[in-house]
Protein backbone atom coordinates (compact mmCIF):
# COMPACT_ATOMS: atom_id res chain seq x y z
CA UNK A 1 0.00 0.00 0.00
CA UNK A 2 1.52 3.63 -0.70
CA UNK A 3 2.25 5.69 2.14
CA UNK A 4 0.47 8.78 3.25
CA UNK A 5 2.35 11.73 1.90
CA UNK A 6 4.33 13.70 4.26
CA UNK A 7 2.49 17.35 4.75
CA UNK A 8 4.62 19.87 2.91
CA UNK A 9 3.67 22.04 5.76
CA UNK A 10 3.54 22.64 9.25
CA UNK A 11 0.89 23.03 11.87
CA UNK A 12 0.94 27.32 13.02
CA UNK A 13 -2.43 28.21 14.18
CA UNK A 14 -4.73 25.21 15.93
CA UNK A 15 -8.35 24.79 15.96
CA UNK A 16 -9.93 22.01 18.59
CA UNK A 17 -12.06 19.45 17.73
CA UNK A 18 -13.65 17.41 20.84
CA UNK A 19 -15.12 14.00 20.30
CA UNK A 20 -18.88 13.52 21.77
CA UNK A 21 -19.80 10.47 23.91
CA UNK A 22 -21.71 7.90 21.88
CA UNK A 23 -24.44 8.17 23.94
CA UNK A 24 -24.76 12.52 23.26
CA UNK A 25 -24.32 11.47 19.32
CA UNK A 26 -27.32 9.07 19.03
CA UNK A 27 -29.08 12.45 21.09
CA UNK A 28 -28.29 14.31 18.10
CA UNK A 29 -29.01 12.05 15.83
CA UNK A 30 -32.12 11.82 16.95
CA UNK A 31 -32.67 15.62 17.19
CA UNK A 32 -31.68 16.60 13.92
CA UNK A 33 -34.13 13.92 12.00
CA UNK A 34 -30.88 11.67 11.18
CA UNK A 35 -29.91 14.56 9.06
CA UNK A 36 -26.33 15.36 9.04
CA UNK A 37 -26.90 18.97 7.71
CA UNK A 38 -28.96 19.91 11.23
CA UNK A 39 -26.20 19.00 13.41
CA UNK A 40 -24.08 21.68 14.70
CA UNK A 41 -20.35 21.61 13.41
CA UNK A 42 -19.15 21.98 16.89
CA UNK A 43 -20.73 18.49 17.71
CA UNK A 44 -18.87 17.09 14.60
CA UNK A 45 -15.42 15.19 15.05
CA UNK A 46 -14.26 15.01 11.85
CA UNK A 47 -16.08 16.84 8.84
CA UNK A 48 -15.83 15.62 5.26
CA UNK A 49 -19.30 17.14 4.62
CA UNK A 50 -17.35 19.35 1.92
CA UNK A 51 -14.27 20.73 0.52
CA UNK A 52 -16.00 23.69 -0.57
CA UNK A 53 -14.60 26.76 1.94
CA UNK A 54 -13.37 24.82 4.24
CA UNK A 55 -9.46 25.14 3.39
CA UNK A 56 -7.01 26.00 5.94
CA UNK A 57 -5.08 29.35 4.53
CA UNK A 58 -1.75 30.20 4.48
CA UNK A 59 0.43 32.25 6.23
CA UNK A 60 0.98 34.31 3.05
CA UNK A 61 -3.08 33.91 2.99
CA UNK A 62 -3.81 35.22 6.40
CA UNK A 63 -1.01 37.82 6.08
CA UNK A 64 -2.77 39.17 2.97
CA UNK A 65 -5.53 39.27 4.84
CA UNK A 66 -3.95 42.38 6.37
CA UNK A 67 -3.58 44.09 3.01
CA UNK A 68 -7.25 44.34 2.50
CA UNK A 69 -8.07 47.69 0.92
CA UNK A 70 -11.55 48.30 1.79
CA UNK A 71 -12.02 51.07 -0.48
CA UNK A 72 -15.52 51.13 -2.62
CA UNK A 73 -13.91 51.62 -5.84
CA UNK A 74 -10.61 49.99 -7.66
CA UNK A 75 -9.20 48.43 -4.91
CA UNK A 76 -5.67 47.15 -4.74
CA UNK A 77 -6.65 43.70 -4.24
CA UNK A 78 -8.94 43.62 -7.48
CA UNK A 79 -5.58 44.42 -9.51
CA UNK A 80 -3.73 41.81 -7.64
CA UNK A 81 -6.31 39.01 -8.47
CA UNK A 82 -7.18 40.57 -12.04
CA UNK A 83 -3.09 40.30 -12.82
CA UNK A 84 -3.06 36.84 -11.22
CA UNK A 85 -6.28 35.21 -12.95
CA UNK A 86 -5.37 36.78 -16.54
CA UNK A 87 -1.91 34.72 -16.12
CA UNK A 88 -3.43 31.25 -14.85
CA UNK A 89 -6.32 31.83 -17.33
CA UNK A 90 -5.22 33.75 -20.67
CA UNK A 91 -8.76 35.53 -20.37
CA UNK A 92 -8.45 39.29 -20.38
CA UNK A 93 -11.89 40.18 -18.62
CA UNK A 94 -11.98 39.03 -14.64
CA UNK A 95 -15.45 40.12 -12.55
CA UNK A 96 -15.20 38.95 -8.60
CA UNK A 97 -18.45 37.34 -7.13
CA UNK A 98 -18.93 36.26 -3.56
CA UNK A 99 -18.91 32.80 -4.80
CA UNK A 100 -19.40 30.14 -7.45
CA UNK A 101 -23.04 29.86 -7.43
CA UNK A 102 -23.46 33.42 -8.24
CA UNK A 103 -21.06 33.90 -11.75
CA UNK A 104 -23.95 31.34 -12.52
CA UNK A 105 -26.39 33.23 -11.86
CA UNK A 106 -24.70 36.25 -13.51
CA UNK A 107 -23.47 34.36 -16.61
CA UNK A 108 -26.87 32.12 -17.09
CA UNK A 109 -28.90 35.40 -16.59
CA UNK A 110 -27.70 37.28 -19.71
CA UNK A 111 -26.93 33.67 -21.74
CA UNK A 112 -30.10 32.05 -21.67
CA UNK A 113 -33.94 32.30 -22.48
CA UNK A 114 -36.55 30.07 -22.43
CA UNK A 115 -35.90 26.55 -23.91
CA UNK A 116 -32.01 26.96 -24.04
CA UNK A 117 -29.56 24.49 -23.81
CA UNK A 118 -26.67 23.83 -21.88
CA UNK A 119 -24.31 20.98 -22.60
CA UNK A 120 -22.03 19.25 -20.00
CA UNK A 121 -19.37 16.73 -19.15
CA UNK A 122 -22.00 17.40 -16.06
CA UNK A 123 -23.32 19.83 -14.52
CA UNK A 124 -22.79 20.13 -10.67
CA UNK A 125 -26.13 20.44 -8.69
CA UNK A 126 -25.98 24.45 -8.07
CA UNK A 127 -25.24 25.34 -12.03
CA UNK A 128 -27.97 22.76 -12.95
CA UNK A 129 -30.54 24.86 -10.69
CA UNK A 130 -29.47 27.96 -12.37
CA UNK A 131 -29.95 26.68 -15.53
CA UNK A 132 -33.33 25.35 -14.30
CA UNK A 133 -33.83 28.53 -13.03
CA UNK A 134 -33.97 30.53 -16.27
CA UNK A 135 -36.31 28.00 -17.62
CA UNK A 136 -33.38 26.58 -20.26
CA UNK A 137 -32.61 22.83 -19.91
CA UNK A 138 -28.97 21.59 -18.65
CA UNK A 139 -28.18 18.42 -20.81
CA UNK A 140 -25.11 16.15 -19.71
CA UNK A 141 -23.30 14.20 -21.59
CA UNK A 142 -20.80 11.90 -19.04
CA UNK A 143 -17.82 9.93 -20.72
CA UNK A 144 -20.02 6.33 -20.70
CA UNK A 145 -16.34 5.02 -18.73
CA UNK A 146 -18.15 6.92 -15.61
CA UNK A 147 -21.12 3.86 -15.41
CA UNK A 148 -18.75 1.28 -14.31
CA UNK A 149 -17.33 2.70 -10.82
CA UNK A 150 -14.88 -0.30 -10.50
CA UNK A 151 -13.16 0.76 -14.31
CA UNK A 152 -9.87 2.82 -13.75
CA UNK A 153 -10.32 4.49 -16.97
CA UNK A 154 -8.18 7.29 -16.07
CA UNK A 155 -10.07 10.35 -17.45
CA UNK A 156 -13.81 9.52 -16.47
CA UNK A 157 -14.14 13.42 -16.33
CA UNK A 158 -14.59 13.54 -20.07
CA UNK A 159 -17.27 14.70 -22.13
CA UNK A 160 -18.73 12.16 -24.47
CA UNK A 161 -17.83 13.88 -28.06
CA UNK A 162 -19.48 11.78 -30.45
CA UNK A 163 -22.88 12.70 -27.94
CA UNK A 164 -22.35 16.32 -28.07
CA UNK A 165 -21.69 16.37 -31.78
CA UNK A 166 -24.65 14.60 -32.82
CA UNK A 167 -26.63 17.30 -30.17
CA UNK A 168 -25.02 20.17 -31.22
CA UNK A 169 -25.93 19.35 -34.97
CA UNK A 170 -29.81 18.43 -33.81
CA UNK A 171 -30.52 21.71 -31.89
CA UNK A 172 -28.69 24.18 -34.18
CA UNK A 173 -28.51 27.97 -32.77
CA UNK A 174 -30.36 26.42 -29.39
CA UNK A 175 -27.21 25.21 -27.43
CA UNK A 176 -25.60 28.74 -25.73
CA UNK A 177 -22.92 27.39 -23.78
CA UNK A 178 -20.86 24.19 -23.45
CA UNK A 179 -19.79 24.04 -19.82
CA UNK A 180 -17.25 21.49 -18.99
CA UNK A 181 -16.78 20.92 -15.24
CA UNK A 182 -12.86 20.69 -13.60
CA UNK A 183 -12.86 18.13 -12.41
CA UNK A 184 -16.02 16.35 -12.63
CA UNK A 185 -17.34 16.29 -9.33
CA UNK A 186 -20.67 14.41 -10.14
CA UNK A 187 -19.14 11.57 -11.25
CA UNK A 188 -16.63 11.80 -8.14
CA UNK A 189 -14.14 14.25 -8.90
CA UNK A 190 -12.98 12.89 -12.16
CA UNK A 191 -10.61 14.69 -14.48
CA UNK A 192 -10.77 15.94 -18.03
CA UNK A 193 -7.97 15.44 -20.39
CA UNK A 194 -6.24 17.68 -22.79
CA UNK A 195 -7.26 15.90 -25.84
CA UNK A 196 -10.57 15.40 -25.00
CA UNK A 197 -11.09 19.40 -23.65
CA UNK A 198 -9.05 19.90 -27.45
CA UNK A 199 -12.13 17.80 -29.17
CA UNK A 200 -15.29 19.27 -27.74
CA UNK A 201 -13.66 23.08 -28.75
CA UNK A 202 -13.15 22.13 -31.98
CA UNK A 203 -16.95 20.62 -31.89
CA UNK A 204 -18.03 23.49 -30.33
CA UNK A 205 -16.45 26.37 -32.68
CA UNK A 206 -17.53 24.28 -35.56
CA UNK A 207 -20.93 24.55 -34.39
CA UNK A 208 -20.71 28.35 -32.85
CA UNK A 209 -21.11 27.16 -29.19
CA UNK A 210 -19.09 29.22 -26.69
CA UNK A 211 -17.11 26.68 -24.41
CA UNK A 212 -16.88 27.97 -20.70
CA UNK A 213 -15.07 25.78 -17.90
CA UNK A 214 -16.28 25.47 -14.60
CA UNK A 215 -12.73 25.70 -13.07
CA UNK A 216 -13.52 24.71 -9.38
CA UNK A 217 -10.80 22.19 -9.32
CA UNK A 218 -8.64 23.19 -12.25
CA UNK A 219 -5.45 22.64 -10.41
CA UNK A 220 -6.47 19.24 -9.41
CA UNK A 221 -7.49 18.34 -12.79
CA UNK A 222 -4.03 19.50 -14.28
CA UNK A 223 -2.40 17.72 -11.89
CA UNK A 224 -3.94 14.29 -12.62
CA UNK A 225 -3.45 15.52 -16.21
CA UNK A 226 0.44 15.82 -15.85
CA UNK A 227 0.13 12.34 -14.29
CA UNK A 228 -2.12 10.30 -16.56
CA UNK A 229 -2.06 12.12 -20.25
CA UNK A 230 1.34 10.87 -22.34
CA UNK A 231 1.81 13.98 -24.29
CA UNK A 232 1.50 16.49 -21.28
CA UNK A 233 3.86 14.49 -18.84
CA UNK A 234 7.24 16.58 -17.48
CA UNK A 235 4.79 19.66 -18.19
CA UNK A 236 4.49 22.22 -15.39
CA UNK A 237 0.77 21.87 -14.14
CA UNK A 238 0.32 25.57 -14.54
CA UNK A 239 1.24 25.43 -18.09
CA UNK A 240 -1.23 22.61 -18.39
CA UNK A 241 -3.81 24.48 -16.63
CA UNK A 242 -3.34 26.96 -19.11
CA UNK A 243 -3.47 25.21 -21.96
CA UNK A 244 -7.22 23.71 -21.08
CA UNK A 245 -8.11 27.55 -20.32
CA UNK A 246 -6.39 27.95 -24.16
CA UNK A 247 -9.70 26.06 -25.39
CA UNK A 248 -12.66 27.88 -24.32
CA UNK A 249 -13.84 31.67 -24.26
CA UNK A 250 -14.24 31.85 -20.41
CA UNK A 251 -14.86 30.60 -16.60
CA UNK A 252 -16.37 30.61 -14.21
CA UNK A 253 -14.86 29.84 -10.48
CA UNK A 254 -15.64 28.64 -7.19
CA UNK A 255 -12.67 29.94 -5.10
CA UNK A 256 -13.91 28.21 -2.41
CA UNK A 257 -12.10 24.76 -3.45
CA UNK A 258 -8.58 25.73 -5.87
CA UNK A 259 -8.59 29.15 -4.52
CA UNK A 260 -7.94 27.79 -1.23
CA UNK A 261 -10.09 30.83 0.29
CA UNK A 262 -13.21 30.50 2.67
CA UNK A 263 -15.13 32.51 0.31
CA UNK A 264 -15.26 33.97 -3.32
CA UNK A 265 -15.61 33.28 -7.24
CA UNK A 266 -15.28 34.78 -10.37
CA UNK A 267 -15.91 35.08 -14.13
CA UNK A 268 -13.57 35.44 -16.39
CA UNK A 269 -13.75 36.07 -20.10
CA UNK A 270 -12.08 37.18 -23.47
CA UNK A 271 -15.68 38.77 -24.74
CA UNK A 272 -15.08 42.65 -23.65
CA UNK A 273 -18.86 43.23 -24.41
CA UNK A 274 -19.71 40.40 -22.89
CA UNK A 275 -18.04 41.55 -19.61
CA UNK A 276 -19.27 45.03 -19.59
CA UNK A 277 -23.10 43.11 -19.62
CA UNK A 278 -22.12 41.04 -16.92
CA UNK A 279 -20.57 43.85 -14.75
CA UNK A 280 -23.77 45.78 -15.22
CA UNK A 281 -25.77 43.25 -13.51
CA UNK A 282 -23.00 42.61 -11.10
CA UNK A 283 -23.79 46.07 -9.37
CA UNK A 284 -27.25 44.95 -9.06
CA UNK A 285 -26.82 42.01 -7.84
CA UNK A 286 -23.33 42.02 -6.44
CA UNK A 287 -21.88 45.28 -5.90
CA UNK A 288 -19.14 47.03 -7.88
CA UNK A 289 -16.82 45.59 -10.47
CA UNK A 290 -14.22 45.84 -8.34
CA UNK A 291 -15.11 43.62 -5.53
CA UNK A 292 -18.29 41.71 -6.57
CA UNK A 293 -19.67 41.20 -3.19
CA UNK A 294 -16.34 40.40 -1.37
CA UNK A 295 -14.34 42.37 1.09
CA UNK A 296 -10.88 43.65 -0.03
CA UNK A 297 -9.15 41.12 2.44
CA UNK A 298 -11.16 38.12 0.64
CA UNK A 299 -10.04 39.06 -2.35
CA UNK A 300 -6.29 39.30 -1.20
CA UNK A 301 -6.53 35.47 -0.37
CA UNK A 302 -8.35 34.27 -3.21
CA UNK A 303 -5.37 36.11 -5.54
CA UNK A 304 -2.51 34.77 -3.09
CA UNK A 305 -4.62 30.98 -2.69
CA UNK A 306 -4.59 30.96 -6.74
CA UNK A 307 -1.00 31.45 -6.49
CA UNK A 308 -0.25 28.84 -4.40
CA UNK A 309 -2.51 25.76 -5.77
CA UNK A 310 -0.81 24.77 -8.71
CA UNK A 311 2.74 23.69 -6.72
CA UNK A 312 3.42 20.42 -7.52
CA UNK A 313 4.64 19.70 -4.16
CA UNK A 314 1.10 20.88 -2.51
CA UNK A 315 -0.87 18.85 -5.64
CA UNK A 316 1.38 15.56 -4.72
CA UNK A 317 0.10 15.52 -0.85
CA UNK A 318 -3.43 16.93 -1.58
CA UNK A 319 -3.91 14.23 -4.29
CA UNK A 320 -2.37 11.79 -2.89
CA UNK A 321 -3.40 12.21 0.86
CA UNK A 322 -7.18 11.56 -0.75
CA UNK A 323 -6.07 8.26 -2.57
CA UNK A 324 -4.34 7.14 0.04
CA UNK A 325 -7.65 7.77 2.30
CA UNK A 326 -9.55 5.38 -0.44
CA UNK A 327 -7.10 2.48 -0.47
CA UNK A 328 -7.25 2.53 2.89
CA UNK A 329 -10.85 1.90 2.72
CA UNK A 330 -10.61 -0.28 0.37
CA UNK A 331 -8.28 -2.57 2.44
CA UNK A 332 -11.08 -1.95 5.27
CA UNK A 333 -13.50 -3.76 3.10
CA UNK A 334 -15.33 -0.45 1.64
CA UNK A 335 -16.10 -0.46 -2.72
CA UNK A 336 -15.07 2.76 -3.78
CA UNK A 337 -15.30 4.74 -7.00
CA UNK A 338 -12.41 3.83 -9.15
CA UNK A 339 -9.93 6.27 -9.38
CA UNK A 340 -9.75 7.88 -6.28
CA UNK A 341 -10.97 11.17 -7.08
CA UNK A 342 -9.01 14.56 -6.54
CA UNK A 343 -11.22 15.90 -3.70
CA UNK A 344 -13.48 12.73 -2.33
CA UNK A 345 -13.33 9.48 -1.68
CA UNK A 346 -16.71 7.72 -2.73
CA UNK A 347 -18.03 4.58 -1.35
CA UNK A 348 -20.44 2.67 -2.80
CA UNK A 349 -23.31 2.21 0.00
CA UNK A 350 -25.29 -0.17 -2.39
CA UNK A 351 -22.61 -2.94 -2.55
CA UNK A 352 -22.00 -2.45 1.39
CA UNK A 353 -25.86 -2.77 1.96
CA UNK A 354 -27.25 -5.42 -0.93
CA UNK A 355 -30.40 -5.74 2.02
CA UNK A 356 -31.26 -2.16 2.03
CA UNK A 357 -33.42 -0.70 -1.54
CA UNK A 358 -32.29 2.63 -2.32
CA UNK A 359 -36.08 3.14 -1.32
CA UNK A 360 -34.75 3.07 2.35
CA UNK A 361 -31.57 5.02 1.53
CA UNK A 362 -28.43 2.69 1.81
CA UNK A 363 -26.15 5.62 1.66
CA UNK A 364 -27.83 7.94 4.69
CA UNK A 365 -27.78 4.33 6.30
CA UNK A 366 -23.93 4.68 6.23
CA UNK A 367 -23.72 8.73 6.38
CA UNK A 368 -25.32 8.13 10.03
CA UNK A 369 -23.18 5.13 10.75
CA UNK A 370 -19.98 7.33 10.45
CA UNK A 371 -21.57 9.72 12.72
CA UNK A 372 -22.70 7.35 15.37
CA UNK A 373 -19.50 5.29 15.29
CA UNK A 374 -16.92 8.47 14.68
CA UNK A 375 -18.97 11.33 15.07
CA UNK A 376 -17.93 11.99 11.16
CA UNK A 377 -19.65 14.00 8.99
CA UNK A 378 -20.37 12.58 5.15
CA UNK A 379 -22.92 13.20 2.82
CA UNK A 380 -25.43 10.96 1.02
CA UNK A 381 -25.58 11.26 -2.82
CA UNK A 382 -28.07 8.70 -3.82
CA UNK A 383 -31.56 7.99 -3.29
CA UNK A 384 -32.13 10.78 -0.92
CA UNK A 385 -29.75 13.54 -3.05
CA UNK A 386 -31.05 12.64 -6.60
CA UNK A 387 -34.28 10.29 -6.13
CA UNK A 388 -37.38 11.41 -7.99
CA UNK A 389 -40.89 10.40 -8.19
CA UNK A 390 -41.88 10.48 -11.90
CA UNK A 391 -45.21 12.36 -12.58
CA UNK A 392 -46.64 10.58 -14.52
CA UNK A 393 -46.07 6.63 -13.11
CA UNK A 394 -45.67 8.39 -9.99
CA UNK A 395 -43.16 5.15 -9.37
CA UNK A 396 -39.95 6.19 -7.43
CA UNK A 397 -36.77 7.15 -9.91
CA UNK A 398 -33.13 6.10 -8.40
CA UNK A 399 -30.18 7.22 -9.86
CA UNK A 400 -27.97 4.35 -10.94
CA UNK A 401 -25.56 4.38 -7.54
CA UNK A 402 -25.82 4.83 -3.95
CA UNK A 403 -22.82 6.73 -2.77
CA UNK A 404 -21.29 8.39 0.08
CA UNK A 405 -18.76 11.32 -0.21
CA UNK A 406 -15.97 12.17 1.80
CA UNK A 407 -15.04 15.39 0.84
CA UNK A 408 -11.17 16.19 2.14
CA UNK A 409 -10.88 20.06 3.08
CA UNK A 410 -7.43 21.04 1.64
CA UNK A 411 -4.66 21.44 4.19
CA UNK A 412 -6.62 20.63 7.06
CA UNK A 413 -7.02 16.87 8.52
CA UNK A 414 -3.36 14.67 9.07
CA UNK A 415 -3.06 11.36 8.61
CA UNK A 416 -4.11 10.14 11.88
CA UNK A 417 -7.19 12.15 11.26
CA UNK A 418 -7.91 10.14 8.44
CA UNK A 419 -6.85 6.64 9.63
CA UNK A 420 -9.08 7.31 12.39
CA UNK A 421 -12.29 7.42 9.69
CA UNK A 422 -10.79 4.36 7.96
CA UNK A 423 -10.62 2.39 11.37
CA UNK A 424 -14.32 3.70 11.78
CA UNK A 425 -15.33 2.36 8.52
CA UNK A 426 -13.97 -1.11 9.83
CA UNK A 427 -16.57 -0.70 12.74
CA UNK A 428 -19.40 -0.04 10.87
CA UNK A 429 -18.45 -2.99 7.81
CA UNK A 430 -18.15 -5.46 10.34
CA UNK A 431 -21.61 -4.38 11.72
CA UNK A 432 -22.90 -4.17 8.20
CA UNK A 433 -25.55 -6.92 8.13
CA UNK A 434 -27.25 -5.19 10.76
CA UNK A 435 -27.66 -1.66 9.54
CA UNK A 436 -30.96 -0.48 8.94
CA UNK A 437 -32.50 1.82 6.14
CA UNK A 438 -34.82 4.78 6.63
CA UNK A 439 -38.04 6.12 5.61
CA UNK A 440 -38.49 10.03 5.26
CA UNK A 441 -41.07 11.70 7.58
CA UNK A 442 -40.29 14.84 6.19
CA UNK A 443 -39.33 16.70 2.84
CA UNK A 444 -39.72 19.77 1.05
CA UNK A 445 -40.15 20.15 -2.80
CA UNK A 446 -36.73 21.04 -3.85
CA UNK A 447 -33.25 19.89 -2.78
CA UNK A 448 -34.80 17.56 -0.03
CA UNK A 449 -31.78 16.58 1.02
CA UNK A 450 -30.86 19.78 3.24
CA UNK A 451 -34.39 19.60 5.51
CA UNK A 452 -35.38 15.84 5.37
CA UNK A 453 -36.10 14.19 8.76
CA UNK A 454 -35.69 10.60 8.20
CA UNK A 455 -36.72 8.17 10.95
CA UNK A 456 -35.13 4.64 11.15
CA UNK A 457 -36.62 1.23 10.30
CA UNK A 458 -36.60 -1.82 12.05
CA UNK A 459 -34.72 -4.22 11.08
CA UNK A 460 -37.06 -6.78 10.02
CA UNK A 461 -38.94 -4.25 7.43
CA UNK A 462 -35.06 -4.01 6.12
CA UNK A 463 -34.27 -7.41 5.85
CA UNK A 464 -38.18 -7.90 4.03
CA UNK A 465 -38.02 -5.21 1.72
CA UNK A 466 -34.39 -6.58 0.53
N1 LIG B 1 -19.21 24.02 -9.44
C1 LIG B 1 -18.75 22.91 -8.84
C2 LIG B 1 -18.07 21.86 -9.66
C3 LIG B 1 -18.91 22.74 -7.46
O1 LIG B 1 -18.45 21.62 -6.87
C4 LIG B 1 -19.56 23.76 -6.72
C5 LIG B 1 -19.75 23.62 -5.27
C6 LIG B 1 -20.02 24.90 -7.39
C7 LIG B 1 -19.83 25.00 -8.76
C8 LIG B 1 -20.73 26.02 -6.68
O2 LIG B 1 -19.82 26.82 -6.03
O3 LIG B 1 -20.44 26.61 -3.62
O4 LIG B 1 -18.99 28.49 -4.44
O5 LIG B 1 -21.40 28.44 -4.96
N2 LIG B 1 -19.57 22.53 -4.66
C9 LIG B 1 -19.66 22.29 -3.22
C10 LIG B 1 -19.51 20.81 -2.94
C11 LIG B 1 -20.82 22.93 -2.54
O6 LIG B 1 -19.67 20.43 -1.75
O7 LIG B 1 -19.20 20.04 -3.84
P1 LIG B 1 -20.19 27.63 -4.69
Amino acid sequence: MTKHPVEPFRIKSIEPITQLPRHERERKLAESGCNLFNIRAADVFIDLLTDSGTSAMSERQWGGLLRGDESYAGCRNFFHLEEVVRDLTGYQHVVPTHQGRAAEHLVFSLMLEKGDYVVSNTHFDTTRANVLYRGAIPVDFPDPSCEDVSSEYPFKGNIDCARLESFLQEHPGRVKVCLLTLTNNSVGGQPLSVANARTAAAICRKHQVPLFFDAARFAENAWFVSQREDSQSGRPVKEIARTIFDCGDGCLMSAKKDGLANIGGFIAMRDEAFAAQIKEMLVIFEGFHTYGGLAGRDLEAVARGLEEVTDPGYLAYRVGQVEWLGNRLAEEGATIVRPVGGHAVFIDAGALYPHIPPGEFPGQSLAVGFYREGGIRTVEIGSLMFGEIDPETHLSIHPAHELVRLAIPRRVYTESHLDYVARTFAEIYRGREKARGFAIEYQSPFLRHFTARLRELPAVVSIHAG
